[in-house]
């Protein structure tokens, strides 16, 4: 079943945003396989944001995302990781709808509160990244 690794941003955790968030996700049914909380380091920040790594805004990206804690969560479900964009909205907040998670609390385009795989490959890669295999939980999501 596909996955999609998602993160509540540091503004996210900061503002008490996470069990919204989650909640979210949860309502589009959805079904949440593994999460923990965790304070990234640089080196785990540069690797999940390695495809990155050229772009002018990386060491903002990287200084921001290991500059408080973060709370990593993984969701699976059929076209998982496109119904999580949507529910994202736009990268930039000022330009994403109202009703989506960075439309409605976003700050700004570094502070945009959730990180979303954006394909189904990077998720298999992003989950790695944060999870190992036993952590990825087994159940029958009810409706
Ligand atoms: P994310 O990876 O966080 O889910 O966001 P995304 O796919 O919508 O956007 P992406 O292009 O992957 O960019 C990753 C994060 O980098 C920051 N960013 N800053 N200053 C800028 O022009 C700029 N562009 C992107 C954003 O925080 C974005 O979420
Ligand atoms: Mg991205």
């Amino acid at each position: 079943m596909e996955k999609s690794l998602i993160l509540v941003k540091p503004d996210g955790v900061e503002r008490g945003l996470t069990g919204t968030i989650l909640s979210r996700l949860e309502e589009l049914g959805l079904k949440l396989v593994a999460i923990r909380m965790l304070h990234a380091d640089k080196e785990l920040a540069e690797r999940h944001y390695a495809v990155h790594r050229d772009k002018p805004f990386f060491n903002d990206l990287v200084n921001y995302i290991t500059s408080s804690p973060i709370v990593a969560a993984v969701f699976e479900g059929e076209d998982v990781v496109n119904r999580i964009r949507k529910a994202c909205g736009a990268t930039d907040p000022a330009k994403s709808e109202k009703g989506t998670i960075r439309g409605d609390f976003g700050l700004d385009i570094g502070r945009n509160t959730i990180h979303a795989s954006d394909s189904p490959e990077t998720a298999a890669i992003e989950v790695d990244t944060f999870f190992a295999g036993g952590d990825i939980c087994q159940y029958t999501r009810m409706r």
